[in-house]
């Protein structure tokens, strides 16, 4: 099998002049998660973004990951996420610890807020949103995030929270994929200087059978997994598809940045947006 040794990525400057990598790798539950894989990502292809959460549980497999890789600290890009049941000030700050030492590191570089809702019962969400975010606040100031985040937040919960707080996130994390295009929260993100971050962007396979994706993949000579991610990056978007298969990661990764989509092609996969959501939908979170 061929890999991806040589690969470099491109990065995007956050509000905060830190420079994130735009492809990277997701793990999560859902279709399972590889050790072995994520090695291979990080040790043999120079995949440097490894987004998690502690809600996948994970972290301390990952922290096996960084431990072998051989790669400095340094040169990782880590997000992890605050789970809802952990939000309030206090609880924020000892999940971060525990995140942190879970995954072996001292520091993340981007911590998110996970989900715009509280499962605390009888729990304001837009309090409990602003006491976390206090909290990822204070860590940013200590340095021991290098940048903070949230994560499926709408216009409504990006706008409650900048009322609430100071730092504006640096990044929101939302389900994005051909079938899931949020034009106007994209656009409130970029007004705001708000990197925007897709996940899901094979919408967990969905899109590879989609006649649209598989004639352009033909008409381009790649592959519709490699359509999809080629048409997430072109849009602007920080994208991270996830695989358990050593042989997907070569494949998602190597010719990215080799190749780009027409104008009128773009268009074309932009109008495969039906609105489904393969992950969760937050639009009724108040
Ligand atoms: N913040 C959030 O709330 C949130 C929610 C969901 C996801 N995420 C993040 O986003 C990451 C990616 O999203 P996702 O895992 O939901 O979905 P995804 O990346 O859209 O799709 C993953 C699925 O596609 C398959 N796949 C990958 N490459 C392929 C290829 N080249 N050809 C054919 N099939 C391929 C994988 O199967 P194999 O393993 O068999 O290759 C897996 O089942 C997650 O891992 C997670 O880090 C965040």
């Amino acid at each position: 099998m061929s890999s991806v040794q040589s690969w470099s990525c491109p990065t995007m400057k956050l509000s905060n002049g830190l420079q994130m990598p735009i492809l990277g790798i997701g793990t999560s539950q859902v279709g399972g998660f590889c050790q072995e894989t994520v090695l291979y990502a990080v040790r043999d292809c120079g995949i440097r973004l490894i987004d998690t959460s502690k809600y996948n549980g994970f972290e301390v497999k990952l922290a096996e990951v960084f431990r072998d890789c051989g790669v400095p600290r340094s040169d990782l890009w880590i997000t992890n996420k605050l789970w809802p049941e952990d939000y309030g000030y206090e609880t924020a700050k000892k999940a971060f610890q525990k995140s942190c030492s879970q995954v072996g590191v001292e520091y993340l570089d981007i911590y998110m807020l996970h989900w715009p809702g509280t499962m605390k019962p009888g729990g304001c969400n837009r309090e409990q949103r602003a006491e976390s975010w206090r909290a990822l606040e204070e860590l940013y100031e200590e340095g021991l995030c290098r940048s903070i985040g949230v994560s499926n937040f709408k216009i409504h919960h990006l706008e409650q929270l900048k009322e609430d707080c100071s730092v504006v996130p640096h990044v929101n994390q939302v389900e994005y994929h051909p079938y899931q295009l949020p034009n106007k929260l994209i656009e409130y993100c970029r007004k705001e200087d708000i990197a925007f971050q897709g996940y899901s962007p094979l919408a967990k396979g969905q899109t590879l059978s989609n006649p649209t994706i598989n004639e352009l993949a033909h008409k381009y000579g790649r592959t519709p997994a490699q359509i999809c991610i080629r048409w997430s990056i072109q849009n602007g978007a920080i994208t991270i598809p996830k695989s358990t298969k050593k042989e997907r990661i070569v494949e998602n990764y190597q010719v990215i940045f080799g190749f780009s989509l027409e104008e009128e092609d773009m268009e074309n996969i932009n109008k495969l947006h039906d609105g489904r959501h393969v992950s969760w939908d937050p639009t009724n979170v108040e």
